[in-house]
């Protein structure tokens, strides 16, 4: 018996579930021809009743065709059999195959069910327990609208479906999900600037997981007891992941859609930004006062201030002129630091515009439907978009970035606006004189365009939850056209990944054996694979610094690791004490930059002394950890890890942490409580079961799956090591280059069984053939083991001192059975051992005396 053999199946829950939905009526599908497939199998599907063709046309003829992809990950395929419904090509987002297992081999199974009225289902099942099932619901397919419905437990532990600025823990019983990738300054749980189908469920202490690839809008709605995907076209493509850990699901994601990039060691340093530097000169003072301030800056960044009018790839020859700035960089490099530029997409329509000149003789732009260029309206004024279907658009873009990176040899590029948006709706520049400069249109109030209803493009039959006037509104207008044929309403969510994934191509070519960075304002599934993110325009506001903590565990869940929020708050003035507080935790973030606004007052970290030392004190114990979370940092690269875990990852069984957003782990080993309340100066943090131990003092918390009172003074943030782990690290310095060139630790955290473990991965930072090492540290019974294994990279410094937490009356060591000399610090319940000189490389035996 085929474990997909059809079975019949009542529904009497789920008609009255569905009941209130217009859609109840559809007649649903009815499958046949159910034929084995090497891995799987196909069936045809036909419309089980009259066409209902609620939000568009039913389409009669479908096929299903089911994957065992591997072990743990299931495909699940429902497409039009004509084939015209539009799929994302994998030259945009490419996904593994999988090699392809026997049903009898994975850990998911798969049973369709028909039932009346609903017609067929299909039920994906792990063990005797359906993580997700459409029985009961009608399947809906027409042109314009896919709606799938799935049963989940009442109360469902659900995590992802982004982008939105929203609790970690999605609200069960009332959360309408939009994607439809939007430049909105992080509106709570609106849609904002990429798209990511997927979510990851938690049940009973184990974990699975979801993944619709679609790039079309959709609402993706959580009501009690059901998860409902409305979709405004495409198919209905689905993959679904056994778990049954956190890491399993995000590992099977990831594996699908691309595990996340290598970025240069650098990248891992502390960055400063803002909107609004008037000159060159005065970043050169931005980058003096850090240093005055003794508060490490690895990166110095530019917005669009440096640009002639805002057009990209120019530099204002009065307040930026491109030799100070290359003096500039020149600087910046003799110190070991770096520099990133901001990149926009959009081009003024100028013909005296070299950028665009070409672009238009090598047709690489957007188009209306009447074959005109599509002209909206950004920075520089009225913009064309790269088309990036467009057959000449790599060698366009690879010419303009020549160029500039040829004068101007940044570090790393910063593609914003890249949703893309538009601050006009439709071509608004179409007709306009070449190089005119229009108003912004927010300073002219000009009252709403008329919307067109009879262009189902313009406005489908089903209105996602997309809070502008139409779908169109700051972006490129649904019915524009790509070099393709295909219309903006297809593939706006791609837009921002397209642009990020040719961006990476580019500087690959450039430099082959270099790691670029890049930071993507939209991202959608597969982004962490070609860029980094940050989380957009927060505000200066007590509960964006809380909600930062979800956005940032949220891109774990979606394959892009390397995230933070802007520090300090984008918008709006911060204050002293909210800017120490942000410092304190985006210190921790896996990109740590600080940002503002134009129009808000300066930020940077040493304008306050409070702030300044909250910041050295943060960036100390962050920089003294870098070797550790850059060996997490390579978890992610090769298995998909996130770096940043919220505490349910690690403790799925503790139920505090199934909802805590108020602290997160860095890898499975460090603990960040940070104070997210004005005035407060203690934190209530939870500590799951375990001994948990004082990153500065040492001294011991006992776990007990409930919070625990910590001390926070203004200046201070609670940093836990976890009892049974060993962590690498370094001794803190101004630059990741300094930093690099110390000696290495160990801070040894023993359990309450006396042993732990860890591990180390070390390469030079910034080639892609870099040989590497991976280490392993294990110890027990007053023993370390130094296992190196895989790689060649030699070390360059040695393994100097042990920090040993919970192991008391150490007099000495023995090194490979040879007593050797070193400094004892012996303090309560720790002891340091320091002046040791071992080679990092070799198997080491280190037994205590
Ligand atoms: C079913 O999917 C597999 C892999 O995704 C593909 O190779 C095959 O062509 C598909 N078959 C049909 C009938 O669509
Ligand atoms: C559901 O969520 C919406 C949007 O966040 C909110 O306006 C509404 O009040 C919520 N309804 C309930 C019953 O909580
Ligand atoms: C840098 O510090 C100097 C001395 O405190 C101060 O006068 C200047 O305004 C600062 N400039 C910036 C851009 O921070
Ligand atoms: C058009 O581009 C040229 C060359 O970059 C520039 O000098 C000119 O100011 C631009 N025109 C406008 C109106 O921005
Ligand atoms: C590519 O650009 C060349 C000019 O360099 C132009 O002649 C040609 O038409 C373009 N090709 C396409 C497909 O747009
Ligand atoms: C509205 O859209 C329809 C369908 O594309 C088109 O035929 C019509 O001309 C449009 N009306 C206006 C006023 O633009
Ligand atoms: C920020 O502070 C400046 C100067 O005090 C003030 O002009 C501006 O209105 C403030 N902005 C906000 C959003 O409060
Ligand atoms: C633990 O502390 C958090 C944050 O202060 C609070 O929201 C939560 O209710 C506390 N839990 C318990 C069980 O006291
Ligand atoms: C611990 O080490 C000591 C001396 O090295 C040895 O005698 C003893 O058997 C070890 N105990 C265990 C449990 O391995
Ligand atoms: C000392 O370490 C033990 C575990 O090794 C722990 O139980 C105890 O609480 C610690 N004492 C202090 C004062 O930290």
């Amino acid at each position: 018996m085929h474990s997909w053999a059809l079975t019949a199946a009542l529904c009497a829950l789920a008609v009255a579930d569905c009941g209130a939905r217009s859609t109840s009526g559809c007649p649903g599908y009815r499958a046949s021809h159910v034929t084995d497939t090497p891995h799987g199998f196909h069936a045809a599907l036909t419309l089980d009743g009259p066409a209902c063709n609620v939000l568009g046309n039913d389409i009669p003829e479908l096929t299903l065709n089911v994957t065992f992809d591997s072990s743990s990950r299931l495909h699940v395929h429902i497409e039009d059999l004509a084939r015209a419904q539009y799929q994302i090509p994998d030259t945009v987002a490419p996904l593994d195959q999988g090699t392809g297992v026997d049903a009898s081999s994975s850990g998911l199974r798969i049973s369709l069910t028909h039932s009346s009225p609903g017609g067929l289902g299909f039920r994906v099942l792990r063990g005797g327990e359906a993580i997700f099932d459409t029985t009961g619901h009608p399947l809906v397919f027409e042109d314009q609208y896919i709606e799938i419905t799935s049963h989940v437990p009442s109360g469902a532990n659900i995590y992802g479906l982004g982008e939105s600025p929203d609790w970690f823990r999605r609200d069960p019983a009332n959360t309408t999900r939009t994607l439809w990738n939007r430049d909105a300054a992080d509106p709570f749980r609106e849609n904002v600037y990429g798209s990511h189908a997927v979510y990851m469920e938690l049940r009973d202490g184990q974990f699975h997981g979801a993944y619709l690839h679609n790039s079309h809008g959709m609402d993706v709605v959580l009501s009690d007891g059901a998860i409902q995907y409305r979709v405004l076209g495409g198919t209905a493509d689905f993959y679904f992941f056994a778990g049954p850990s956190a890491l399993d699901v995000v590992g099977q994601y990831t594996e699908l859609v691309g595990r996340p990039s290598r970025i240069p060691f650098w990248a891992l340093g502390f960055h400063n930004c803002r909107w609004g530097y008037r000159s060159v000169g005065e970043v050169d003072q931005v980058i003096a006062n850090y240093s005055q301030a003794r508060i490490p800056l690895e990166a110095a960044w530019t917005d669009i201030d440096y640009m002639d009018g805002m057009r990209d790839f120019s530099f204002d020859a009065e307040a930026f002129p491109l030799a100070d700035m290359q003096r500039q960089l020149e600087r910046l490099h003799a110190h070991k630091q770096r520099m990133v530029l901001i990149v926009d997409p959009a081009i003024q329509a100028n013909r005296s515009y070299a950028p665009y000149a070409r672009g238009h003789e090598m047709d690489v732009f957007v188009k209306n439907a009447d074959g005109s260029e599509y002209v909206g309206q950004v920075w520089p004024g009225y913009t064309v978009f790269p088309d990036w279907f467009a057959s000449n658009v790599s060698r366009w873009w690879a010419g303009e970035l020549d160029r500039f990176l040829d004068a101007l040899p940044i570090d790393g590029m910063w593609l914003d606006m890249n949703e893309a948006s538009s601050f006009c709706t439709g071509s608004c520049g179409s007709g306009r004189p070449s190089g005119e400069v229009p108003g912004l249109p927010w300073l002219t109030e000009q009252p709403h365009r008329p919307i067109n209803r009879s262009n189902p493009l313009l406005a489908p039959p089903y209105a996602i939850h997309n809070p502008e006037a139409e779908i169109s509104d700051k972006t490129i207008e649904t019915t524009a056209i790509h070099a393709n044929g295909v219309a903006e309403y297809h593939v706006h969510n791609l837009y921002g990944i397209m642009e990020a994934r040719l961006t990476r191509e580019i500087l690959q070519w450039r430099q082959p054996n270099a790691r670029p960075f890049l930071l993507s304002r939209s991202t959608f599934a597969g982004s962490g694979a070609v860029a980094s993110h940050w989380t957009g325009d927060n505000s200066a506001t007590w509960r964006d610094l809380h909600m930062s903590i979800a956005s940032v565990l949220d891109f774990g869940i979606f394959g892009i690791p390397m995230v933070g929020a802007d520090i300090c708050g984008f918008m709006g003035n911060t204050t002293m004490e909210l800017c120490a507080r942000w410092i304190e935790l985006g210190a921790f973030y896996p990109f740590s930059r600080v940002h503002n606004t134009k129009d808000a007052e300066p930020q940077e970290i040493y304008r306050w002394s409070e702030v300044a030392e909250a910041g050295r004190r943060a960036l100390a114990v962050r920089y003294a950890l870098l070797p550790y979370i850059y060996t997490c940092y390579q978890d992610a690269v090769e298995r998909g890890w996130p770096v940043a875990r919220p505490l349910v990852f690690e403790f799925p069984a503790t139920p505090a942490a199934v909802d805590n957003d108020r602290q997160l782990m860095l890898g499975d080993s460090i603990l960040i409580s940070p104070v997210l309340v004005e005035g407060a100066r203690s934190v209530s943090a939870l500590f799951p079961r375990g001994l948990w131990y004082d990153w500065y003092d040492h001294s011991a918390v006992v776990g007990a799956n409930a919070n625990v009172t910590l001390a926070a003074p203004l200046e201070h943030v609670n940093v836990h090591i976890r009892a049974g782990r060993i962590i690498p690290v370094q001794h803190p310095a101004m630059t990741t280059a300094e930093l690099r060139r110390g000696d290495f630790e160990l801070i040894i955290a023993v359990d309450e069984s006396g042993g732990a473990t860890g591990s180390l991965y070390l390469d030079d930072g910034e080639t892609l053939d870099s040989p590497h090492q991976w280490l392993r540290f294990a110890y027990k019974n007053r023993s370390l083991w130094i296992s190196p294994q895989s790689g060649c990279y030699a070390v360059p410094r040695p393994l100097a001192k042990l920090t040993l937490l919970g192991v008391p009356g150490v007099r000495g060591v023995v090194v490979n059975g040879v007593p050797v000399a070193c400094a004892v610090d012996a303090t309560g319940n720790s002891t340091v051992l320091s002046a040791l000189r071992i080679n990092l490389y070799d198997p080491t035996h280190i037994s205590l005396l």
